[in-house]
């Protein structure tokens, strides 16, 4: 009996799969915050089931007393459980059968997983609404920043304009130390692993994809379209150097991996990259393994949220504000509409983004080389607006680093520019190019 809370209703009963530290703080939380989400969404909830591989692992919850499947997709079978937890991750393979056999069977379903939505969002949610069951993923963006609700609901009355966001703590760690310490990005990320923020294969971080999974989900919901994710337009910050890092605070920028997407008037652009970004703007300052994100609405103007967007406590937050909505019978369309009502996504080129750029070259210190590059941008129309270098080599035709900030420029002049100004015989290595975003 829950203190306080007279003639409850039953409880929603909760199987859970993933027992990481995700679903062990899931596990926690319910515990522990059990009376005030008794009498917040007006039930319990209760965990009646789990599925996880090693069933003698130590785990940092509560014991219980509920059923241990070695099979995920058992908890779509178990006629005890009304929702499912899907804490296994991947695109495919046994989180989406387990998602799409527990929707078939009429349970909810909450999930944290990115890349199945990312991948198969409007199908997911149009088997949800076919079965009537609800389908809910606020963990699966930004970790406890309630932005999938913000969005649903918050902003329900806005066209939404463009959504910026900080949706990888890993590069935003990796880009904070980099700049704190001026220490390059193999050995910042070596630390990173060390100390377990970094994942040992950390691909899916730092070459950008896990960011554009998440923002493949945040443009479905802003501009109610079908997620795309082949759409976005990806780049990691591996290329990222101590130089770049150092030019961006001379320059009064720092460098983070920002995800976009924007409506313009060729259709939505959906992009991750590295960017510049003003120091004295808000994002600026995310720093570390902090998230952030901001939406631009045609009635709110500007808002934006900052907070943790990974660990146990964080997740387990946005995993159990789902499971509170549906035990309290709010559920919404997952994407905003109904699936069937979901228009497929326009896609605006990238090679079309008109903006400026930081280009740093690695050149032969020699005469006739910086006339030889700014004849490549003029032949493209790309006109500069300022352009450094420091120092002298300390002999003749040794390399030193020169940066070149653009005005507006299209992409795609910039793209064949540099591909030319690459060729250039004085110069030694591929150019680095940072779009510069103004905010
Ligand atoms: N790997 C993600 C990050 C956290 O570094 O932000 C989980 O989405």
């Amino acid at each position: 009996m829950v203190k306080g809370i007279k003639n409850i209703a039953p409880p929603l009963k909760v199987g859970i799969a993933g027992l990481g530290v995700v679903g062990a703080g899931v596990v926690r939380l319910l515990d522990q915050q059990a009376d005030i989400l008794a009498a917040r969404a007006g039930r319990p909830i209760k965990v009646v089931a789990v599925s996880a591989r090693d069933r003698r692992k130590k785990r940092d919850m509560p014991k219980g007393n509920w059923r241990w499947f070695e099979k995920a997709a058992d908890l779509a079978k178990d006629p005890e459980v009304d929702v499912v937890v899907e804490l296994i991750g991947g695109a495919d393979g046994p989180a989406r059968a387990l998602v799409e056999a527990a929707l078939s069977a009429g349970k909810g379903v909450v999930t944290a997983n990115k890349a199945m939505l990312a991948m198969h969002g409007a199908k997911i949610a149009a088997l949800a609404e076919a079965n009537n069951a609800p389908l809910a993923f606020e963990a699966a963006v930004a970790g406890g920043i309630p932005i999938v609700k913000a969005l649903r609901e918050g902003l329900i009355g806005n066209r939404v304009e463009q959504i910026t966001g900080i949706l990888n703590g890993t590069c935003n760690y990796i880009l904070t130390e980099m700049r704190t310490t001026g220490r390059d990005f193999g050995e910042v990320l070596a630390e990173a692993q060390k100390l377990g923020y970094a994942e040992a294969d950390p691909s899916f971080d730092i070459d950008g994809v896990d960011a554009a999974h998440k923002l493949t989900v945040l443009t479905s919901l802003a501009f109610n379209t079908k997620a795309d994710f082949k759409a976005v337009h990806v780049e990691g910050i591996r290329h990222v150097s101590a130089i770049d890092i150092a030019f961006a605070s001379e320059f009064g920028y720092r460098i983070k991996l920002l995800a976009i997407a924007r409506r313009t008037p060729r259709g939505i652009e959906q992009r991750v990259h590295p960017c510049m970004v003003p120091h004295d703007t808000p994002i600026a300052h995310v720093d570390g393994v902090f998230n952030a994100v901001s939406a631009v609405g045609d009635y709110v103007g500007r808002v934006m949220f900052e907070g943790r967007g990974a660990g146990s406590n964080p997740t387990a937050s946005a995993v159990v504000a789902d499971l509170a909505d549906i035990a309290a019978g709010r559920t919404a369309p997952a994407f905003g509409v109904p699936a069937m009502k979901l228009q497929p996504l326009k896609a605006a080129p990238m090679a079309e983004r008109v903006g400026r750029y930081y280009i740093r070259l690695i050149v032969r210190d020699q005469p006739g080389v910086l006339a030889d590059v700014s004849a490549v941008l003029r032949d493209h129309k790309i006109s500069i607006e300022s352009l450094v270098q420091r120092g002298r080599a300390e002999a003749e035709n040794q390399p030193v680093a020169v940066v070149l900030i653009s005005h507006d420029a299209r992409e795609a002049d910039m793209e064949r520019a540099l591909k030319r100004i690459a060729k250039l015989r004085s110069v030694l290595k591929p150019p680095a190019l940072i779009r510069i975003e103004p905010l």
